[in-house]
Parts: structure tokens; C-alpha cells; sequence
């Protein structure tokens, strides 16, 4: 049975991603999360996993070196995903040390330990273990309009502080690669969305504004594109990269889902207005009134959009969602789960872990 090392499960992408393989491998496989459990991380998005058998939660900083190493010497770890990261890119242009802290100095503690526990005597690894590094396709910069895409080739030209500490932890895994020979894939990524998204970005953002008839703001003119990808779309890629991926490669995973920011808000405002029945005394805020231009966010990035061609061609991965699909589940999931934004806005949710885990 593998063990899977899990960081940042408890948030966004990380806790859709153990909820995938607990479907795919229900009792086949044993994760263990480890997660600091900062304002992005919330145990209640894990609350009908905790029970499992085959399922652990640690609670501990990816920075503390003995905390990471204790769960190396406790347990034969055969996979690492490593998604504990700061994530958001506004976060990081009004306080970038925390960034350069978590994205660059936790990857690296991270690597340190694994390295330490897979080495053999001769300098080779152990077989079958993989380190997999979860980063963004904001490493590469800005595009232009235009039909022109990131490809795992595309220099890295970061601009936020966000994408400046991811392209540095990319950077200190490609060490590890080139001079360990040390078993890792970095994946790059594009927008997710989907359940569990913590409303400080665009997309639970708008959702949760639109439902209570609070504007919606966009900064700059909107224009600003996005390559967008359902989340669980994403975990299954990250599975298949984890088996198939060549070791020391880059795979760049994206959703063929190009949009401007102001089309996904009039989507996601026709889709609300579509779903509410006419009785919902709420339908009668859900409109264009709702959308406020705000100004833009200094170095706004333009245009993102991938080319996932290699992970198509060397691993048989591609995205199945369209967006059209993805943001009608991703709204009746929010809809469903009102309790879930209610606890997350008032902050009731880092009760949870006292509550669950005194
Ligand atoms: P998130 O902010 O929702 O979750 C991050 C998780 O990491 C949280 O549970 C948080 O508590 C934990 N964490 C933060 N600092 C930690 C620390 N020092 N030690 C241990 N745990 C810590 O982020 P997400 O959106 O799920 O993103 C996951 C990964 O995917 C990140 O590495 C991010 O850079 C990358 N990524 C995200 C997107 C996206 O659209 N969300 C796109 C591309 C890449
Ligand atoms: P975001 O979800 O923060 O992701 P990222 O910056 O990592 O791409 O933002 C997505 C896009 O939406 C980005 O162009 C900024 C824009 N945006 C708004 O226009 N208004 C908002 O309130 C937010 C949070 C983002």
C-alpha cells in the first residue's frame, strides 16, 4: 500500500485532490496531510474523510524542519504532493515575505526531508518514490491577445511576489533534479476553480457577492484573460503525472478554457439568475447592476493560457470539463453549501480544528 504525503490538503486544490483519490483508491492507498492550517486552510472542506483509517491529519508548519522529519521517520512515504503554498497574488503585493518564506524556504525543507529519507548509501534513491511539486503557470509572466501560449519550454518571467516565490521553488526543485538526480516532477498549472475555493478569488468571490447582492468588483477593464480549469480535472492530472510522469520532467496542465474576467461575471450572474426560482426574493438583485470597476491591481498580468499538448502526448491527460459544465457544478456546490461560505466569511471555520481535533 503507497503512502502519499500530502501538504496544503486542507486547502482549495489540495482537499479535491484527496477526495479524487479516495474515490479512485478508497482503501489502497494512505494519505497523510500535513498542513499548517493558515487563514486558506479548513479542515471542514475534509470533514467526511477524517474518519477514514487510512487517512491522517498533522497539523505543523512545512517550514519546521523536525515537525516535516518526524513524519518521514514515522512512516515509508512513497509519494509527495506538495501543494502547501500562500496562493494569492494580492495577499503577496501588500506582504511578500510570507511567500518567499512558505513557497521558497517550506518547498525547500520539504525537498531536504525527502531527500534524507529516500537516499541510499550510493547516492541513488529508493525505487518507486516520487517528489511532486504543484505550481502555476504564473512563472512564465504575461501574453499578449493573440494565439500565443505557455509551453514547458517558455522562459520564466514572474512578475507578483506570488509568482516570483513560486518560479524560485520551481527553481530550487530543478536543483534538486540536476544535481541529486532526486525523483521530482513540477506540474504548472492554470486557474482552478470548483468546490471549496476560499472567496478571495475571482470566481467563489463573485459567486458569493452575486447571492447576497454585493458588488461585484473587477479590476482594470476586465479584460484580463485566464485559461481555466476544473479543479478535479486538475486532481486527475496530478494522479496520472504522480505515475506516468518522467522523473525530473515539467508538465504544463491546462483547461482550454480561455475567458475574460468580465465574461466569467456576466456567466456566472446569468447562470445564478437562471438557477434561483422566481419565488427567491434574491432574484430580484442578480444583474449586470452589480458589476463595479475598481482599479486594477498593480501588475496586473494580462493573458494567461496554456498548452497542455506534452502531458496529452507523453501521459494521455486532457481536460474533460468544459467550462460551461465546470462553473454550473461549481455554483449548485456553492448554492448547496451556504453553511460552508457562512462559516468561512465569519471565520467560524478555524474553530473547527479545536472542535474536531481538541
Ligand atoms: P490554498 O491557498 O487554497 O491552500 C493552501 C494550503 O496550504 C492551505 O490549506 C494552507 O493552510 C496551507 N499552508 C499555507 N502555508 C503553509 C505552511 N507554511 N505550512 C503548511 N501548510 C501551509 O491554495 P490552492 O489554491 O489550493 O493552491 C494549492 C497549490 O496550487 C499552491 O502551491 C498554488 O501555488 C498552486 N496553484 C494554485 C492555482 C489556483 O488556481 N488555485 C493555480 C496554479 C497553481
Ligand atoms: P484571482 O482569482 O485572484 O487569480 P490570479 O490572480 O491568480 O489569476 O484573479 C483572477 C482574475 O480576476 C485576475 O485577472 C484578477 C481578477 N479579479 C478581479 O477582477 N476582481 C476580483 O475581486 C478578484 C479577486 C480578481
Amino acid at each position: 500500500m503507497r503512502t502519499y504525503l500530502v501538504t496544503g490538503g486542507a486547502g482549495f486544490i489540495g482537499s479535491n485532490y484527496i477526495h479524487y483519490m479516495f474515490d479512485r483508491y478508497d482503501n489502497d492507498i494512505r494519505i497523510i496531510n500535513v498542513d499548517a492550517l493558515t487563514y486558506a486552510g479548513n479542515l471542514e472542506n475534509l470533514s467526511d474523510i477524517e474518519k477514514r483509517d487510512n487517512y491522517t491529519f498533522v497539523k505543523a508548519d512545512i517550514c519546521d524542519r523536525e515537525a516535516i522529519e518526524k513524519i518521514f521517520a514515522e512512516n515509508e512515504i512513497d509519494r509527495v504532493v506538495h501543494f502547501a503554498a500562500e496562493s494569492h497574488v494580492d495577499r503577496s503585493i501588500r506582504n511578500p515575505e510570507v511567500f518567499v518564506q512558505t513557497n521558497v524556504l517550506g518547498t525547500q525543507v520539504m525537498l531536504n526531508c525527502a531527500k534524507a529519507a529516500w537516499e541510499q548509501e550510493d547516492g541513488s534513491f529508493k525505487p518507486d518514490k516520487k517528489f511532486l511539486h504543484v505550481s502555476t503557470d504564473e512563472v512564465y509572466g504575461s501574453l499578449d491577445e493573440g494565439d500565443t501560449y505557455f509551453y514547458e519550454t517558455t522562459p520564466y518571467d514572474p512578475h507578483s511576489p506570488y509568482s516570483a516565490s513560486k518560479a524560485s521553488s520551481d527553481m530550487v526543485v530543478k536543483a534538486y533534479i540536476d544535481t541529486y538526480g532526486f525523483p521530482a516532477n513540477i506540474t504548472n498549472c492554470s486557474n482552478n476553480y470548483g468546490a471549496y475555493q476560499f472567496p478571495e478569488k475571482l470566481i467563489p468571490l463573485i459567486i458569493n457577492n452575486t447571492l447576497q447582492g454585493k458588488k461585484l468588483p473587477v479590476y482594470g477593464d476586465g479584460k484580463n484573460v485566464r485559461d481555466w480549469l476544473y479543479v478535479m480535472d486538475h486532481a486527475k492530472a496530478i494522479d496520472m503525472v504522480c505515475e506516468k510522469g518522467k522523473i525530473g520532467e515539467k508538465y504544463n496542465i491546462g483547461g482550454h478554457n480561455e475567458k475574460q474576467n468580465i465574461e466569467i461575471i456576466k456567466i456566472i450572474i446569468d447562470t445564478i439568475a437562471e438557477m434561483l426560482p422566481d419565488s427567491d426574493p434574491r432574484k430580484a438583485h442578480v444583474n449586470y447592476d452589480l458589476i463595479t470597476y475598481v482599479t486594477d491591481r498593480k501588475g496586473h498580468d494580462r493573458r494567461y493560457a496554456i498548452a497542455p499538448d506534452k502531458i496529452k502526448k507523453e501521459i494521455g491527460w486532457e481536460p474533460e470539463t468544459m467550462f460551461a459544465d465546470g462553473i454550473k457544478l461549481t455554483i449548485q456546490w456553492y448554492f448547496a453549501h451556504q453553511d460552508w461560505m457562512q462559516h468561512v466569511t465569519s471565520g467560524d471555520y478555524q474553530k473547527y480544528y479545536e472542535e474536531m481535533y481538541q
